[in-house]
Formats: C-alpha cells, sequence, structure tokens
C-alpha cells in the first residue's frame, strides 16, 4: 500500500490516554487525534508545491479541552446542528436532549462525540493508509435514546481525506454525524477566507430564526447572497444587509444540495472552493443531502491558533455534510432515524488539488 501510518502519545484527558495518528499520502499529510477524532492539521501543496496546513485548530490538547466551543476540527453528533428546545418524539415516546446552544440543542450536548476519547487502530484499505475511530455512545448520553456504535475511518487517498462513517443501534434513535474542520487554503492563520471563491450545488437552503433554528422554510437562493451556483467570492455579498447574512453573522446555514432523485444516495461533487493566491483547490464530494456552510462568524479574536496566530471573523469556512437542522421535527427533512437491525453507512471526501 502506497503512504504511512504512524501513531503517538499525545497526552491524557480524565485519566484517558489520547493517540495522534499521522497519514501520508502523495502530496497529502494529515493528524487526528482519538479526542473528539478530531482533525489537527491537513498539509497540502499550493501551485509552487509548497505546502500548508489548511486547517484551523489549537496548539495544544489542553486548549482544545479547555475550549473547543468552535468545534474545530472534530467529528460533531449524535446530532450534529441545532434541534429546536432540543425536544423531539420517535415512535411516540418525547425525548429532552441537554439544551447547549442557548434553548436548543447543538451538536451532540454539552458533551458529545467531539468530547469524547475514542478507540483507535490501523484500517486495511486498499485506497491508501486509514485509521479507524470507535466511540460507542451509551444509552440515554445528552438525552439519546439507545445505545449507538459508530465508526468514523479517516483514509487518505491519493487526493482527497475521505469519511467514512457506519453506525448501529439497540433502540431506534436518531444521528447526524459531521466533520466540523474549518479550512483555510492560504494556510491556518494567514487571514480571512473572503478571497476564496466558492461554486456550491445548491437552489435552496434552510432559513432560520433570531437563533438559528430553522423556520422550516426552505428558502430559493436565487437574486440572494446565497447563490453559490457559479463561482465567486466568499466575501463578495457578506456585507449585503439581508436579514439571514444579519441573523448568522455571515454565512452559517444549511444548503440542500441539487440532486436528481436517481442519484439520491450517490456520492456527488457539492462544493468547490478556490484560492487564487496559492492555486489550492477543494472539492467536497458526499451522498449527505445537505451541507453547512460556516464562514465562522463567532470566531471574535479570543483564541489563539495553533501556529501562534488571533482567529477573527471569517477566518476560516466549515462545510459541515448532514441532513438538514431540526430534521427529528420535520418529517418532511431526510430522516435521521436509525433503528435496530440498520446500519447507517455514509461518505464525505475533501478532495485537494492546484489551479493553475
Ligand atoms: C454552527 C454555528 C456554531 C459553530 C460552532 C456551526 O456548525 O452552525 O452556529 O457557532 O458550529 O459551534
Amino acid at each position: 500500500m502506497a503512504g504511512t501510518v504512524a501513531r503517538d502519545a499525545f497526552g491524557e484527558v480524565d485519566g484517558q490516554a489520547v493517540e495522534r495518528w499521522t497519514l501520508a499520502h502523495g502530496d497529502l499529510r494529515v493528524a487526528v487525534m482519538t479526542y473528539g477524532a478530531i482533525l489537527l492539521r491537513l498539509d497540502a501543496p499550493g501551485r509552487d508545491g509548497e505546502k500548508a496546513n489548511v486547517v484551523l485548530g489549537f496548539p495544544t490538547l489542553a486548549d482544545y479541552v479547555a475550549g473547543n466551543d468552535p468545534y474545530f476540527g472534530a467529528v460533531a453528533g449524535r446530532f450534529a446542528n441545532r434541534i429546536t428546545d432540543g425536544r423531539f418524539s420517535l415512535d411516540g415516546q418525547d425525548y429532552q436532549l441537554t439544551r447547549n446552544g442557548g434553548a436548543h440543542h447543538l451538536h451532540g450536548g454539552a458533551r458529545g462525540f467531539d468530547k469524547r476519547v475514542w478507540a483507535a487502530a490501523e484500517a486495511t484499505s486498499g485506497d491508501g493508509p486509514a485509521v479507524r475511530l470507535v466511540y460507542r455512545s451509551p444509552d440515554d448520553e445528552e438525552g439519546y435514546p439507545g445505545a449507538l456504535d459508530l465508526t468514523v475511518t479517516y483514509t487518505l487517498t491519493g487526493d482527497a481525506l475521505r469519511l467514512d462513517y457506519e453506525a448501529t443501534t439497540d433502540a431506534p434513535t436518531i444521528l447526524n454525524p459531521t466533520q466540523h474542520s474549518y479550512f483555510n487554503l492560504a494556510g491556518e492563520g494567514s487571514g480571512d477566507v473572503l478571497g476564496h471563491r466558492l461554486r456550491l450545488a445548491a437552489g435552496r437552503f434552510v432559513e432560520v430564526d433570531a437563533a438559528l433554528s430553522p423556520t422550516g422554510r426552505l428558502a430559493q437562493v436565487e437574486g440572494t447572497p446565497f447563490d453559490f451556483r457559479e463561482s465567486r467570492p466568499i466575501g463578495g455579498r457578506i456585507r449585503e444587509a439581508h436579514p439571514q447574512i444579519v441573523i448568522g453573522r455571515g454565512y452559517d446555514h444549511c444548503f440542500v444540495f441539487d440532486r436528481p432523485a436517481s442519484a439520491d444516495r450517490s456520492i456527488l461533487i457539492g462544493a468547490r472552493v478556490e484560492e487564487p493566491g496559492s492555486g489550492r483547490v477543494l472539492d467536497l464530494r458526499t451522498d449527505r443531502p445537505g451541507v453547512q456552510f460556516y464562514t465562522g462568524g463567532f470566531l471574535d479574536a479570543t483564541l489563539v491558533g495553533s501556529g501562534g496566530r488571533v482567529y477573527r471573523q471569517g477566518d476560516g469556512f466549515c462545510l459541515e455534510t448532514q441532513t438538514f437542522p431540526d430534521a427529528p421535527n420535520r418529517p418532511e427533512f431526510p430522516s435521521p432515524v436509525l433503528r435496530p437491525g440498520k446500519t447507517f453507512r455514509s461518505r464525505t471526501e475533501f478532495a485537494f488539488s492546484v489551479s493553475g
């Protein structure tokens, strides 16, 4: 197999050892730790061959444990994004989840998957070096029904970082995991991403209220700052006084991929981001129905990043593939329900290349 896998000790959380796994293949190199299944760094070459770490992060494990509110690099779940009032019903049973995002449930609760130590093992894949991370979420954790077994495999294929999710449960539950990396293709800590060009294959987005909870309406992007169907700079319309831009402090919205019904579960290129200076290009491929595009509006210059620089609003963008927020309460949204005897399987890839 081409590529290499290395593992080293990365400290402890609550007496549990944390490991860092480093995968290298072709021109790409990533480091992932077992705390939160967090992607710590991703090195990719630019047009001139020079490598840069293109994901935001903290300098030390202690920083992640103390202040991972931004969810840098984490796998968020059980249900990433918001569930209104933290409430939902399933099979006639009412459930109350932790309310940790104002009145709402956000990213799996006070101690979601991003704040747990996962077990790790090298995975065998013909496509490149891989690490398999496993977490068992007990029944009632953060209020969720059913014990859930989740495996997330990070594989470095020749040109992409691939995430494969696989989960089973012992009782009916809900699941909506995502990867919450903040990217800056010019290099972490190098400034804002407003000059990056984005193409997003989405004609609609999930409209939200002032507390970022879905109104239930899927708004059309046509004629609004949310229209990225043709490639254009992220910052081009980010200062327009569109009510949804004001609520999101920029973009903090779930976009609905345009997907022919026949391609319902297949993987497609959902987004392309290009950084003109370095030439780095990121292609997002996924089988998920939506993606939260977030421009880091809550980064407020109070966090020092892995490279020793302060992060400000707009210094990174997230493309969090998922079903839509509040889906457990909205039967018209793609269902997040997982039942015993069924296996949840999903794939998202972040592919890197350079443009001339
Ligand atoms: C949410 C933001 C939130 C951020 C960090 C994003 O996925 O949409 O509203 O501030 O995560 O928690």
